[in-house]
């Protein structure tokens, strides 16, 4: 399987993700129908630029596309509204009009800060997604959530705005560091977990294959978790209901980037795997799952490599008080109560907020131990 397209649907319209390896050599082929003039701007993370400049670059250059690059510094701790006012600035300083195509070249925090300008600059111009991390190519660079984190929590300010294409090529991974790796591979399990239990089955077994990068199972593995989403967005594209089964373990673990302030001990996709277990406990101690399943599925994160628990400088800072209070600036909020995904069984996901607050804070506080 050296390439396959998928798409989004959304009442607006639809557009393709390519999913394979050395889809960038094509780059041009699949801009030039969006391109109203011979040029696109790029926004670009520092890291992705020192190692894959030329690989974008040329195939533009080498079809008389013009390019125009803004690079940043894309740490999670950058994603905020400094930033944007940074990029769009420099955008606009470098004469960007609306005629103008705008590309996401880089990892998830890129995606959604490239994405959130892309939605208010000029009152919106066409934009691409070709990211290259595996978190960002399973998970955020399709769907359309843009956004940025705020003082009071994640992504808590942003807007769905959709790309018109996703451009995905598994070279960029070659350069990943294994952590970064495997904080996509939380998104990725995460599918499993809440929606196919035979793609689970799957990665229990081909995980590691995934992880060491052999590219018949990373691209099977990319392409089923791009399945998935497309499934769910292209029947909810505004998180009205089902969009937020995505959000498995991501309550548990957007407070936890938030209490520990976004540091780089603890990156998007430690966050989530941690929260995930947060999110199965819970989803045992309410009797929908046995002691064995849950068991199994801490057993897989682990075996791979992602932390099942928090760190000890995590523990000791926070009480659950203050992790409650972070849980409670989530984005399914609603009236002061918390809704959280679980888990009815192993493939089957649900969002409750019918719980007893006391099997919450017990989950929690056993985790904070
Ligand atoms: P990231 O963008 O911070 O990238 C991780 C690190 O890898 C960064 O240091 C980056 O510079 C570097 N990097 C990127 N590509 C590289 C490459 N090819 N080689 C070497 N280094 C590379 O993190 P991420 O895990 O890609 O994304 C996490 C972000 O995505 C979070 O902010 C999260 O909220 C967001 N997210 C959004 C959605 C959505 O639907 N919009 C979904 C999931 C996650
Ligand atoms: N990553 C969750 C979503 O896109 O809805």
């Amino acid at each position: 399987m050296n390439k396959k397209i998928l798409k989004i649907r959304t009442p607006k319209g639809q557009y393709s993700i390519i999913v394979g390896h050395n889809t960038i050599n094509d780059t041009a082929k699949y801009l030039k129908p969006l391109l109203n003039n011979n040029r696109v701007f790029i926004v670009a993370s520092k890291k992705v630029i020192k190692f894959h400049k030329s690989k974008l670059l040329k195939v533009l250059d080498n079809n008389n596309i013009e390019t125009v690059l803004v690079v940043i510094d894309d740490s999670e701790k950058k994603k905020n509204f400094n930033t944007i006012s940074i990029i769009s600035n420099t955008l606009l300083k470098k004469g960007i009009d609306r005629n103008d195509l705008l590309i996401a070249f880089g990892g998830g925090v890129i995606g959604d800060i490239t994405g959130f300008v892309s939605s208010i600059i000029l009152r919106g111009i066409k934009f691409v997604q070709i990211p290259t991390t595996l978190l960002a190519q399973v998970d955020s660079s399709v769907g359309g959530k843009t956004g940025v984190n705020t003082l009071h929590g994640k992504n808590l300010i942003g807007t769905f705005f959709q790309p018109q294409i996703v451009i995905i090529d598994t070279i960029f991974l070659s350069s990943l560091p294994k952590r970064e790796l495997l904080s996509g591979y939380a998104e990725i399990i995460k599918y499993g977990l809440i929606m196919d239990y035979s793609f689970y089955k799957w990665l229990v077994k081909n995980g590691n294959k995934v992880i060491s990068l052999n590219r018949e199972f990373l691209i099977k593995s990319i392409y089923n978790s791009c399945k998935n989403k497309a499934k769910i967005v292209n029947k909810d594209e505004k998180e009205k209901n089902i969009r937020a089964l995505l959000n498995l373990g991501h309550t548990f673990g957007h407070a936890i980037e938030s209490i520990n302030q976004y540091k780089k001990n603890i990156n998007h996709g430690e966050a989530v795997s941690i929260g995930i277990v947060f999110a199965l406990k819970l989803s045992q101690e309410l009797k929908h799952l046995d002691n064995k399943k849950v068991d199994n599925a801490i057993k897989h994160l682990k075996d791979i490599g992602l932390p099942t628990s928090l760190p000890k400088s995590f523990k000791k800072n926070t009480t659950l008080k203050k992790f409650v209070l972070a849980m409670k600036k989530d984005k399914k909020v609603k009236r002061g109560k918390i809704n959280l995904i679980l888990l009815k069984k192993i493939g089957k996901a649900f969002i409750t907020n019918k719980f007893p607050e006391e099997k919450l804070n017990k989950v929690i506080l056993s985790q904070l131990k």
